[in-house]
């Protein structure tokens, strides 16, 4: 038996998102290999072990629940009581490097990509540099930082319009569920959207938008890892937003996607060649934006703790390809281990 702490909540924006997933991670796994501690981490950054039902954790009344929130969580990881840690924490504070730099300095095995590969993975501008210089396509930007932004925004408003146009996507670099996120269509809403942004982040990435469906394949793996069969996303909305992605019954999941075979080969090789370039290790869910026109395959981003709900693309991609979601969990545990 292996003791694995499952890590959920946290202090990032998508600690709601992260329950769920855990949830998952939580029912799926094998109780007859492993021994379970789930640790909540409340949005102040309070951790605990928590001893109650996992309905508790997906609906949030864990934080409620004192007789079965013990205020020992950290010391779980301090004392390794467990011989693996599962961040399942989305965002900043669980797949930014942060995390995973504990457990690097504790010894513990993490499931997940590097201190480096996370941190590089969570800032969409640092994967935009590191990509650019290996030829993969990704769609033209603008870096706004919040300082510089400040004293004249009226050179920035112009380099993006000459150089983007309308529309274009204002992302905060460290987003994640679209938090932050906006379309512009016009001088006005991009103002606004560099606002809205600059909320979550002081350094901002504003991208041209494209005319693209969304396609993503799942990536598993150390040194020789394997793309998942890719799937494509239909959003409800006028782009994948927040909504969109989890209360919009009507945004869809293909899965497969529908690619000629050759297109499906192609989406593959790069993922891989993406993963590894970005020296993941564990698991990654690398996103594209594929031109409806042309065709042409565009990286939009790489997701190092992506959704793990029983209906999110991470784990659907996989089974679909002949991993059911308890084997997974397995696979991911014991490449862990392996990097660890
Ligand atoms: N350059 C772009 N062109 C068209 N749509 C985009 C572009 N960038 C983002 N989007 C849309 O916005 C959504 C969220 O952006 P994304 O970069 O994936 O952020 P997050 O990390 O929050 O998921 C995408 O799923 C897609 O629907
Ligand atoms: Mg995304």
């Amino acid at each position: 038996m292996k003791n694995v702490a499952i890590l959920f909540g946290g202090k990032s924006t998508e600690h709601e998102v992260s329950r769920s997933s855990a949830t998952s991670v939580l029912n799926h796994i094998d109780k007859s290999k492993y021994n379970v501690f789930p640790i909540g981490i409340t949005k102040e950054g309070k951790w605990f072990q928590y001893k109650g039902t996992f309905e508790n954790i997906s609906n949030g009344n864990w934080e409620k629940d004192l007789n079965n929130k013990i205020a020992d969580g950290i010391n779980i990881l301090l004392n390794k009581e467990v011989d693996v840690v599962f961040p399942v924490l989305h965002g900043m504070y669980g797949e930014d490097g942060t995390m995973q730099g504990l457990c690097k300095l504790l010894g513990l095995p993490c499931v997940g990509p590097s201190v480096m590969s996370s941190a590089v993975c969570m800032d969409k501008i640092y994967t935009k540099y590191l990509l650019e210089h290996e030829g993969i396509k990704q769609a033209p930007y603008v870096v706004v930082n919040a300082f510089d932004y400040g004293i004249k925004p009226e050179e920035f408003i112009n380099k993006i319009e000459e150089n983007l146009g309308y529309p274009c996507f204002v992302k905060p670099a460290n987003s994640g569920s679209s938090v932050g996120i906006t379309k512009a269509q016009n001088r006005e809403s991009l103002k606004a959207g560099l606002v809205e942004a600059l909320k979550h982040d002081r350094k901002i990435l504003v991208e041209e938008g494209l005319n693209a469906r969304e396609i993503e394949v799942a990536v598993l793996g150390n040194d020789d890892p394997k793309a998942s069969v890719p799937g494509e996303i239909i959003p409800a909305k006028e782009f994948y937003d927040y909504e969109a992605k989890y209360q919009d019954a009507a945004s869809k999941l293909m899965i497969p996607a529908a690619l000629s075979e050759k297109e499906m080969t192609n989406i593959r090789e790069l993922s891989i060649r993406i993963y590894k370039k970005l020296d993941c290790a564990g698991m990654a869910r690398v996103d594209f934006l594929v031109d409806k026109e042309n065709g042409e395959v565009y990286l939009n981003e790489v997701n190092t703790i992506p959704g793990f709900t029983s209906i999110s693309m991470y784990p659907k991609m996989w089974e679909a390809t002949g991993l059911p979601y308890s084997e997974l969990i397995d696979e991911l545990i014991r490449l862990a281990i392996e990097r660890g």
